[in-house]
């Protein structure tokens, strides 16, 4: 819809032109504002989401919520507030009056503030991990209303960062450096978090409650919050040298990444999983030739099934990658990389996107209950008390498939920090979001809701290599998780019927 259809939403609506579930695109004194009716009720609120500008037109209003459309933020109807994450800031809203039968949107709505807290304790909350986790938890604490000390210590050299944007945008070069931080410096301060960075923790005592740093410094806490992330597999290739090989995690590794691609010409990747193939795409933006070296015969074939992974694959070939499946490098000489099938490939540096292991050091160490992750329980604690666990280390007891479950995805472990931070304050809330993520290749964005290890069937609608699609992956007749490539709102509508059977509990 252009400007010139959109209804000046100041000078009133008749009530029957948004049905009920209905919503209305306008403007009010030059802003677009969403118009949304619930029954007998009237809200109106900013129309683009807080975390990519998502247009929220084009998403799912569930109760009096409304989710975002590209990576399903989730924003209160009645306050705007940010519920769930991505999107961490809040969406304005506007004071909507009923005269007879028409709906006016009058003056904006003052912001809602951070809640005002009860609970004395704990005495100090330290976060171990600058990522996503860690920053969602921090920021949560504070809209809580805690105004108690709060430390978060962090091994990057750089703040908290938008971690998806350093395989895609960023590295593409269509992100600028100031879009990835996920904070600016004085929201730390004005908030009173104690963030320290390059500072790495490597001991944790549980009985003393308190974490020492590799410099020595001890820090106690009242709770502690472990988000330390995950850290990329190396993978020993023989004869490169250390400046040849290059992995992905921080933001000073897609710098370095970025800074090398400037004088290159071909690059091999090695591994055919999502940051490879990430890194693939944005190379090929900046006109680097690619060449990606895994093993597997169908890109992505574990997460998405053969049919998705083959459409994947054609994806990055139309824009020139070249594939050379089933085979691992087997050594560098110079610039020539040698293939486990004999080939040779000449490559100015190679990137390893081979995995990831989850940072659990610490926690073994202190002697945590572990099992190929941090065992957490619905209320995402650890197995000592005070100690809660987030993001890519905490395996938890995911509702949804009855199974113990780790993943690696961005959008889980914002939503585990935030969750965490609520049960550092003594909310008592199980985790129980249905897990979700997203990939870009190119223009082809991938949402994928819930999880499926394994499946027995997957059923297709629409058109997977037209990108168009609704996937469907199936374990006894349960769906069990479900892409989408252009199929958003179906994406958001699958989210809504996983939660549905929970809620009703
Ligand atoms: C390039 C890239 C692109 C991605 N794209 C997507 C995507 O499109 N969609 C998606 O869903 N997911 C994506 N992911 C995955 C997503 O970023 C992770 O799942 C998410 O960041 C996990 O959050 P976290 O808080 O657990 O860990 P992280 O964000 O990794 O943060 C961990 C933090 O802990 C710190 N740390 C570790 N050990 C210590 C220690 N001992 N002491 C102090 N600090 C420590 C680290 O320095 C870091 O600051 C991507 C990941 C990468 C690397
Ligand atoms: S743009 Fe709305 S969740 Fe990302």
């Amino acid at each position: 819809m252009n400007d010139v259809q959109k209804p000046d939403l100041k000078n009133g609506l008749p009530l029957a032109s948004i049905p009920d579930g209905g919503k209305l695109l306008g403007t009010v004194d030059g802003e677009e504002v969403l118009l949304m009716r619930r029954g007998t009720e009237f809200f109106a609120v900013g129309a683009y989401c807080t975390h990519y500008h998502g247009p929220l037109a084009d998403g799912l209003v569930v109760n009096d919520e409304v989710r975002c459309p590209w990576h399903h933020a989730c924003f209160s109807l009645r306050t705007g507030e940010a519920l769930r994450a991505p999107a961490l800031d809040a969406i304005q809203c506007w004071r909507v009056e009923r005269k007879g039968d028409t709906v006016f949107v009058r003056d904006k709505l003052a912001p809602a503030g951070p809640r005002k807290t009860t609970s004395e304790h704990p005495t100090s909350v330290v976060i171990v991990g600058g990522g996503a986790a860690g920053l969602a938890a921090a920021d949560m604490l504070r809209r809580q209303g805690y105004s108690g000390p709060v430390t978060m210590i962090s091994a990057d050299s750089d703040p908290p960062c938008d971690r998806p944007n350093l395989s895609k945008d960023f590295l593409a070069g269509t992100a600028q450096d100031e879009w990835i931080p996920l904070r600016a410096p004085e929201w730390y301060s004005e908030r009173k978090i104690d963030l320290i960075l390059n500072s790495r923790v490597t001991s944790l005592d549980t009985k003393q409650k308190k974490v020492v740093t590799a410099d020595g410094k001890s820090y106690s806490y009242g709770a502690l919050l472990l988000a330390t992330g995950a850290d990329p597999i190396k993978l020993p290739v023989e004869g490169a040298t250390p400046s040849q090989t290059m992995y992905l995690r921080s933001f000073a590794d897609s710098k370095a990444i970025v800074a090398k691609a400037a004088s290159s010409k071909q690059v091999v990747v090695v591994g055919a999983s999502f940051i490879g193939l990430e890194v693939a795409a944005s190379l090929r933006t900046r006109e680097v030739a690619v060449h990606v070296v895994a093993p597997e015969q169908v890109p992505m074939e574990k997460v998405l099934g053969s049919r998705v992974g083959a459409f994947v694959r054609t994806l990055h070939e139309e824009h020139g990658v070249k594939f050379h499946l089933g085979q691992t490098v087997k050594k560098v000489d110079g610039k020539k990389v040698t293939l486990s099938g004999g080939e040779t490939i000449e490559a100015d540096f190679i990137v390893l996107g081979v995995g990831v292991r989850p940072s659990v050091a610490l926690a073994e160490q202190a002697g945590l209950e572990m099992d190929r992750g941090i065992v957490v329980n619905e209320y995402l604690q650890t197995s000592a008390p005070g100690v809660f666990a987030a993001g890519d280390i905490a395996r938890w007891p995911d509702p949804h498939t009855g199974e113990r479950i780790r993943v690696e995805h961005w959008v889980v472990a914002e939503r585990q920090g935030q969750t965490a931070a609520r049960n550092i304050l003594d909310a008592r809330e199980r985790f129980d979001a249905v897990p979700f993520f997203w990939s870009q290749h190119y223009d082809v964005p991938i949402n994928y809701v819930g999880h499926a290890e394994k499946w027995d069937t997957i059923d297709v609608d629409g058109d997977v290599e037209n990108k168009d699609c609704t996937v469907r992956y199936k374990r006894e007749g349960k769906t069990l998780a479900v892409v989408t490539i252009y199929r958003d709102l179906e994406s958001l509508s699958a989210e809504a019927e996983m939660e549905a059977p929970l809620q009703k509990q």
